[in-house]
């Protein structure tokens, strides 16, 4: 399976085999070309995504050592993400599909994350899972009965986790990447994350949604002070010591509010009757030491058993895509030359009382 994976700002291409074998990953960022603007600008996305499409291929193909005419299928992403993005590698998956006489697939990218954990194990999937997606853009959990049927049961309703990451991180004058930059001085042994009592968000005493932005806000009045009647409150000083009990402060806080939720879903499903006997987990912060540790506490704690992507599959990436697209496959689905882009995102929400 020849897969490519264009959302956003990385140009992505992977040789996967059987679903799980990656023969080649190559991922080419577009950092620097974001970097003075502090966020992905669209059309300046799309563009590279053009350039850099073609050299990529190539480079997956020799990698992995397979010439076009050994590939069985072409996987892409093509919802949801940045539109002018997502058309660079659709167009390009067309192209190749339709040249080579291949089947076309195209897979949600979310989806492919949650199925990150899967990829170079020779273990099978575990029904029905529980997904967790925390990314960049993305923050939400998912019942996975199959590989074809995922529901969403709760996403964030503002900012998603490692935006708040990399929010916070631009608060505290921390160098990009901030999300992993945090994460390390979180993780200084001289770190205390009981320093600052940041909110850990739940909702209510039912909701399976995330929030981060109070966590965020509150960060932000911890540095600058409060403004308030009698003078307000002032902000702490960033020193080395300060900056990384806050950053720890920070990532238990939003680490326990993932925690809290995974274990209202698996609780709430248990009372419907449905027992969770796997944690898909996927996306950029699955890439975060604490987290990590927290989530593969759920095997002890939950008996689940919990699938982590290697860090070189917790970014965006093609692997994920040509993985999942191979499942896919198997059960039957197929695009062809009408596959569109889709922006929006397109795994439906659970049903209410399902
Ligand atoms: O999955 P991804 O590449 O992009 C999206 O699909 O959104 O995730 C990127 C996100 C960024 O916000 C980055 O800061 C965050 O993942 N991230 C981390 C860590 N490594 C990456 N956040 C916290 N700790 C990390 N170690
Ligand atoms: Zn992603």
């Amino acid at each position: 399976m020849l897969a490519l994976e264009t959302s956003c700002d990385e140009t992505a291409a992977a040789v996967v085999r059987d679903g799980v074998d990656v023969l080649s990953s190559v991922v080419a960022s577009q950092y620097d070309l974001h970097a003075e603007y502090a966020g992905v600008v669209p059309e300046i996305a799309s563009r590279a995504h053009v350039e850099a499409i073609l050299p990529v291929v190539r480079e997956a193909l020799e990698h992995a050592g397979v010439g076009l005419g050994m590939v069985d299928a072409i996987a892409v992403g093509n919802r949801p993400g940045l539109i002018g993005s997502l058309l660079v590698g659709v167009a390009a998956a067309k192209s190749l599909a339709w040249s080579l006489g291949k089947p076309l697939i195209g897979v949600d990218h979310v989806a492919a994350h949650v199925y990150s954990g899967m990829l170079e194990s020779r273990d099978p999937a575990m029904f029905p899972a529980l997904g967790l997606v925390v990314s960049g853009g993305h923050t939400a959990m998912y019942h996975v009965a199959s590989w074809t049927q995922m529901h969403r049961v709760g996403a964030t309703i503002d900012d998603a986790m490692g935006e708040a990451y990399d929010k916070v991180a631009m608060m505290m004058k921390l160098p990009h990447p901030g999300g992993p930059n945090l994460d390390q001085l979180a993780s200084d042994a001289r770190a205390n994350d009981k320093v600052f009592d940041l909110p850990v968000s739940r909702l209510s005493t039912t909701s399976l949604d995330f929030s981060f932005s109070g966590l965020k806000t509150s960060v932000l009045y911890t540095l600058r002070g409060v403004p308030g009647e009698r003078g307000g409150t002032s902000g702490i000083a960033l020193t080395d010591e300060t900056s990384r009990n806050l950053a720890a402060s920070f990532q238990r806080a939003a680490c326990k509010a993932v925690t809290i939720k995974l274990t209202r879903a698996i609780e709430q499903a248990r009372e419907k009757g449905v027992v969770y006997r796997s944690l898909l987990c996927g996306g950029g912060v699955t890439a975060n030491s604490r987290l990590r540790r927290e989530l593969l506490g759920f095997e002890k704690s939950h008996g689940l058993v919990v699938r982590l992507p290697a860090m070189r599959y917790c970014m965006d990436n093609a692997a994920m895509i040509g993985g999942l697209g191979e499942q896919l496959l198997r059960s039957g689905r197929r695009d062809d030359m009408s596959l569109q882009a889709t922006p929006t995102i397109s795994i439906p929400a659970v049903q209410q009382g399902a």
